[in-house]
């Protein structure tokens, strides 16, 4: 019997460029999630696709010297492209919608003609800034020293007759929703979007453009072409049938039980996208989940910062269902995580080769030593149980329970560690009550090593419902290899304790998840991204934000080398005589002895912070420090000082 229907979304990816580990975060997390809802019975509809216009497609076809369609045609259809990655990451989407499917391009015209009908957009004339990469206009306002909030890169100038939505219109209801309701989460998200959007005052959006032409068109005003987000927020119910005939679904599924977005994202979520369904008076999607990023060298991973891991590589190395399980296994899913090839065999080996991998080999080896017909009948029960008996099956009989109230939030790693907890235990009761020297006395012991072997297999198979939404292969051959009927793996099995026959036959078959050799396979990683590295490495950006007064206590001088000098036994320290425009002359000394002779620093302006306090570095007195730029190349670690022009007199303070 169905439990009632779940809606999940996916964003739709731009096919701009091939996908990395970072898209299929989302995906595998909300197939995870379809995956756990079905196995509850419910009736899920998964929605995934992409999102195919805009000028930043138009601009990359050109470089191509191809169409756009052409373009994205291969990013989603061809070899490596979107649909094989979901392909090969096991993603089970009901539905995949191009924004360039002529239903959805039909039906955004209709939507356009309505949100334009019942006066919600109006003409009007767009002054402002334009991120291209991101494809978002901006505000003078919203930019971040001049530049995008989002991406930190240029923005241009942008004028020219436009349609806008009265997004302001709606600014006390969405502030509403968002304040008093759960539809964002996690809560800190809603701080965000009420004080970086809503309170600085929410103006209207342009929602049109005619400086490019890749994009719907606006059917009653030929040259303007609908504003990509507009196009891309409305695929999650044009997907259902809203405004085409291709579906029928949007009755039966709509409203969404959650779009899972990425933390970037979240403002047209969570703001433009209600404002446009209380305008066309739809009923909102009843949540929101932005989840945080997955990092590589602490950065946001991305083609443009060249730090992409890419999932094929890993996939084919360790499988598909160990990368699933690490990236659910490892992060909490509203925050962000770094990735690194260490973590990722690190985890395999310890939760999979380890722990479950061990469970599973030990348990199905020593039932086909001992019971090589299978288990006897009656070994399901025991008349007085030990205590690890009983905490055995009552930690996996109370699991599906914690796990489910865990999926419930959306917190996969919590609901994966309470599973992991159960299979240590299991692997406790082993050597708990070590099978192997009560198999030394069949006659005696016989009915309790059943017994024993059969509550290791039971709680293995309770183990392996619950990660089937994550691994669904491996769970596959797990219920094979302890004897479990594949079509009795329900979710309502998972809360009974016995539901596994007594008379199983267990079959120990390959290793389901073999130890990786750390050393090895990271050196063979190393070669094969090393085309995905940056050349150059840097320090990771600041994550917190320093106020603007604090900054302004450092005092950065242009300082003038008068003379520079190895310090005695010393390998690194370089001590500096340097003019600061005082008159009297300040000492520094600077670890810089390995890139710079001291006789070349002669007469170089640079520049010092000057009023921190005194140090004593090898009895010398230092008074401030000079700045550098720090890099690593090829894992080497590189400085360059801060020679400035030397048309800058000493003491200029920069600010
Ligand atoms: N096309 C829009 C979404 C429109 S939805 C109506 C878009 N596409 S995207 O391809 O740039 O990003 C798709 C999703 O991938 C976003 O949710 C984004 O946050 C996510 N990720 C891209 N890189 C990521 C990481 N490195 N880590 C986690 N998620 C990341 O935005």
């Amino acid at each position: 019997m169905s439990k009632g229907k779940f809606y999940i979304t996916t964003p739709i990816y731009y096919p701009s460029d091939k996908l990395h580990i970072g898209h299929a975060y989302c995906t595998v997390a909300t197939d995870a999630m379809a995956r756990y809802k079905r196995l509850c019975g419910c009736d899920v509809m998964f929605l995934t696709g992409t999102d195919e216009h805009g000028m930043k497609i138009e601009d990359k076809a050109s470089q191509a010297g191809v169409t756009p369609k052409q373009y994205v045609d291969n990013i989603v259809e061809g070899p490596r492209g979107v649909k094989d990655l979901w392909k090969l990451m096991n993603i089970s989407n009901d539905r995949f919608i191009r924004t360039t499917d002529d239903y959805h391009v039909a039906a955004i015209q209709r939507i356009f003609k309505k949100l334009h009908d019942n006066g919600d957009i109006y003409k009007g004339k767009y002054v402002g800034k334009y991120c291209k990469p991101c494809e978002s206009f901006w505000t003078e306002s919203q930019l971040v020293d001049g530049k995008c909030p989002d991406c930190g890169r240029p923005v241009v100038d942008a004028e020219e007759e436009a349609y806008f939505f009265r997004l302001s219109k709606y600014a006390d209801k969405v502030r509403d929703l968002l304040e008093n309701t759960d539809f964002l989460e996690p809560r800190s998200r809603v701080n965000e979007m009420v004080n970086n959007f809503i309170k600085p005052g929410l103006e209207d959006l342009c929602v049109s453009r005619t400086s490019f032409t890749w994009g719907i068109p606006v059917d009653f005003d030929p040259g303007h072409v609908v504003y990509v987000w507009v196009d891309a927020l409305s695929n999650y119910i044009t997907a259902l049938g809203y405004g085409n005939d291709k579906y029928h679904d949007y009755e039966k599924y709509w409203p969404a039980d959650v779009h899972f977005v990425g933390k970037e994202i979240v403002r047209f979520h969570a703001i433009i996208w209600p404002a446009m369904l209380m305008s066309l008076g739809e009923p909102l999607p009843k949540k929101v989940y932005g989840h945080g990023w997955l990092n590589f060298g602490g950065e946001k991973m991305s083609k443009s910062r060249g730090n992409v891991v890419d999932p094929y590589i890993l996939a084919e190395k360790f499988g598909v269902d160990a990368l699933r399980f690490f990236m659910l296994r490892t992060f909490p899913f509203g925050a962000d995580g770094n990735f690194t090839n260490e973590l990722l065999i690190q985890t395999i080996n310890t939760d999979l080769a380890n722990d479950l991998g061990n469970l599973v080999s030990r348990t199905t080896a020593m039932a086909n030593k001992y019971f090589p017909e299978g288990l006897p009948a009656g070994c399901g029960t025991w008349d007085e149980p030990t205590e690890p008996d009983k905490e055995l099956q009552a930690a996996a009989s109370g699991l599906r329970d914690k796990y489910e109230a865990e999926m419930e939030k959306f917190q996969f790693q919590n609901a994966l560690e309470e599973v992991f907890r159960v299979i240590q235990r299991a692997n406790k009761y082993i050597d708990e009550n070590a099978p192997w020297t009560l198999a030394k006395d069949m006659q005696a012991n016989g009915k309790r090593l059943a017994h024993v072997l059969y509550n290791l297999l039971e709680t293995t198979r309770i183990c392996g419902v619950l990660l089937t939404p994550f691994m669904p292969e491996s769970m596959d051959k797990l219920f094979r290899q302890i004897g479990a009927p594949a079509d009795g793996q329900t979710w309502d099995s998972a809360a009974v304790w016995g539901a596994l026959p007594e008379q199983v036959c267990p079959q120990k078959g390959e290793n389901l998840f073999p130890r990786i050799d750390m050393e090895k396979e990271l050196a063979e990683l190393e070669k094969l991204q090393a085309p995905a590295k940056p050349a150059v490495e840097t320090e990771p950006l600041a994550a917190e934000n320093v106020d603007f007064d604090t900054f302004c206590k450092s005092d950065f001088r242009a300082v003038k080398v008068k003379n520079c000098q190895p310090v005695k036994k010393s390998e690194k320290l370089l001590c500096f005589t340097l003019d600061d425009g005082t008159g009297t002359d300040r000492q520094i000394l600077s670890g810089i002895a390995r890139w710079y002779k001291p006789e070349d620093l002669i007469g170089k302006t640079l520049v010092a912070i000057v009023n921190l306090p005194p140090r004593k570095m090898m009895g010398l007195a230092s008074n401030g420090m000079l700045i550098s730029a720090v890099h690593k190349e090829k894992g080497e670690e590189k400085l360059n000082l801060l020679i400035v022009d030397d048309a800058i007199p000493a003491g200029a303070k920069l600010c």
